[in-house]
């Protein structure tokens, strides 16, 4: 990704272990506010997310997404959660450079703040990089605007690092890819390659301590907290990880290849945008690249070219119009060099099919 920010990892060393992410986001709506409540400032509970945003399927989570479609099922959001506009370029970001819409878009929580009162919000929650939404990747500009502004208002800034993190984005942590001065991180996924379902919220010590001398216990738990053969599978993971260097190789080796492939596949006339960054990447399908009309709001485009990719044996899931990846970090140079072939047939079928 151009004008990487590349940070040190967030200074988070306190954990609290779940099962999902999902669940790990439940677990940081009552921490935040348990943080604010034992500073006795108990109607500081309000968390700002994002519209198109995805944090798992429970109530909390999915209250903190920003996707209507699961909104409208469930009698969701919960209160006290509030949503600002996603960073999307392409579709959002029309007469703007992508530098001015970032900080456009990082400004509508500092809006928000004011509007509301500092004193109303507890946190703000992203995906460094939103997965679930599109792999929409924000302009540079805008997470360092986000960190200016949590640090003015002392906002908590939580980082969802389900997909992002274990080396997705070329870094442990998409946070440090995206320049993110993260108090909490959801963590899950990666953390032990998907081999066991195990998740942990980690957070900063300055939410440590603050529960450790005013917060009491924390009554908060699942059974399956911790699992030791969780914790065994994920430990294990990360040292294969970091004793074989998997995300060094891939940053090294396999990671500009393959984003230099999604460029290409860019060039063809049913992309109008083609956008990635580390191990994820997007295609959206247009009917139009000079105008980005899409073919239809169904998203007719984006399944027909799902169904003819399963078919040509590849797996490219369908957001909308936006055909995403996200392959291994162990892919090889040999392998990604298949999927390209397999993606351009597949979207020249696709062309065919959608002009019949
Ligand atoms: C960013 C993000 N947060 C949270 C979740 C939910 O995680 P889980 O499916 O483990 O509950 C996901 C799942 O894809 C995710 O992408």
């Amino acid at each position: 990704m151009e004008g990487t920010n590349l940070q040190k990892p967030p200074n988070c060393k306190w954990s609290i272990f779940g099962c999902s992410g999902s669940d790990a986001n439940d677990t940081i709506v009552r921490l935040v506010r348990h943080y604010w409540a034992c500073q006795g400032h108990p109607d500081r509970n309000i968390i700002v997310s994002r519209k198109n945003a995805y944090h798992g399927s429970t109530i909390a989570g999915t209250s903190l997404g920003g996707m209507s479609s699961m909104h409208s099922q469930g009698g969701l959001p919960i209160p006290n959660i509030m949503h600002i506009n996603q960073p999307y370029y392409y579709r959002e970001g029309e007469g703007m450079t992508p530098w001015e819409f970032g900080l456009e878009c990082a400004r509508e929580l500092e809006a928000l703040i004011l509007e509301t009162g500092p004193d109303r919000i507890a946190a703000f929650i992203g995906e460094p990089i939103q997965g679930a939404g599109g792999v929409i990747i924000p302009p540079e500009s805008y997470w360092p605007e986000i960190n200016r502004i949590c640090r003015k208002y002392d906002v908590l800034l939580c980082a969802d690092e389900v997909i992002c993190g274990f080396g997705r984005t070329g870094n442990w942590f998409g946070s440090q890819t995206l320049g993110i001065d993260a108090d909490v991180l959801t963590l899950a996924k990666g953390l032990s390659s998907g081999y066991q379902p195990i998740s942990a919220v980690v957070f900063s010590e300055k939410i440590g301590e603050m529960l450790d001398k005013k917060g009491g216990e924390f009554t908060h738990g699942y059974t399956y907290s911790g699992h030791p053969v969780a914790c065994a599978v994920a430990l294990k993971n990360l040292q294969i990880m970091r004793d074989e260097r998997i995300i060094e190789h891939a940053r090294e080796h396999t990671m500009d290849y393959l984003q230099s492939k999604i460029v290409l596949l860019g060039k063809h006339p049913l992309i109008g945008e083609a956008r990635g960054c580390g191990f994820l990447g997007a295609l959206e399908l247009v009917k139009d690249t000079e105008t980005r009309e899409k073919f239809d709001d169904n998203a007719t485009a984006g399944k027909t070219c799902r169904d003819i990719a399963l078919n040509n044996g590849i797996v490219i899931r369908a957001i909308g119009d936006s055909m995403v990846m996200c392959p291994p970090l162990v892919i090889t140079r040999e392998q990604i060099d298949e999927m390209y072939g397999l993606i351009l047939e597949t979207l020249n079928q696709t062309q065919h099919a959608l002009n019949q």
